[in-house]
């Protein structure tokens, strides 16, 4: 049963060095999830990439909750999110991975939680009435000092700390967004670390983010964001995403 749960973003489709896959279509009251069963780190791992095959499902459109429901039902207690994002704090610069500390959610629309008080087919008892839950750390400490060390010992740059500013998407932010989100204290902008995050806390589930600056932030540099620019550094950052994986897994008591 796996423990271990990966999410992985846009550039990581697949984690290399998983071995024994077996890819299966979980069903949950808020829809299906994709999830490939695997090996990683002599830890058994469940990946699951949250655009979907082919990068078809845009950031708003994620269904969050099976995604999150599906993993706690195959037995996962422990999630590595890892989130392509762009910098706002300056040293935040393209190719450095960051494990932020906090989270500001300027998404809108989206079903955010297990516990609205609406209940949908097959949904237990429990998930149907109104909860609160202590989101005031949003992310593992346990799991991101996993991290930090994994990226210290390996000697990779990276920031130990940082407020991830989730947006809506799917387009990218204006200049003025981004001077709002500096002025809120905001450090790295992406458009999936939310709801997914307080998700996982509703279902007691660890959750630490891994996130690769791709971009500086929109605005912050003289040139329009370059999608092409965006794929080179994602291509080159992700084998360092998996490497960090791989080393992390090993090191997550289950
Ligand atoms: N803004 C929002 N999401 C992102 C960015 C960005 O600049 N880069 C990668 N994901």
């Amino acid at each position: 049963m796996p423990r271990i749960g990966i999410i992985g973003g846009s550039g990581l489709q697949a984690l290399s060095g998983m071995s024994q896959l077996k890819h299966m279509d979980c069903e949950t009251p808020y829809g299906s999830a994709s999830i490939s069963v695997g090996e990683l780190g002599g830890q058994d791992v469940a990946f699951l990439t949250r655009h979907g095959a082919g990068h078809s499902i845009a950031p708003h459109a994620i269904n969050y909750r099976a995604n999150i429901r599906a993993l706690s039902d195959l037995g996962v207690e422990n999630v590595i999110a890892v989130n392509a994002v762009g910098g706002i704090r300056a040293d935040f610069l393209p190719g450095h991975l960051v494990v932020p500390d906090q989270i500001i959610d300027y998404t809108w629309g989206r079903e955010s939680t297990f516990y609205d008080g609406r209940p949908s087919p097959n949904q237990a008892a429990e998930e149907i009435s109104v909860q609160h839950i202590d989101f005031s750390e949003p992310y593992d400490e346990r799991l991101r000092c996993i991290l930090l060390s994994v990226l210290a010992a390996l000697d990779m740059p990276h920031g130990y700390d940082g407020v991830y500013a989730c947006t809506q998407g799917p387009r990218f932010e204006t200049a003025a967004e981004i001077r709002r989100l500096q002025r809120d204290g905001c450090d790295l902008v992406g458009m999936t670390g939310m709801p997914e995050a307080a998700l996982a806390r509703e279902l007691n589930i660890a959750y630490a983010s891994l996130c690769l600056v791709v971009n500086p932030a929109p605005g912050l540099q003289a040139e329009a964001i370059s999608l092409e620019a965006i794929m080179a550094v994602l291509a080159e950052g992700m084998t360092q995403v998996n490497t960090v994986l791989s080393s992390s897994v090993k090191n997550i008591v289950c």
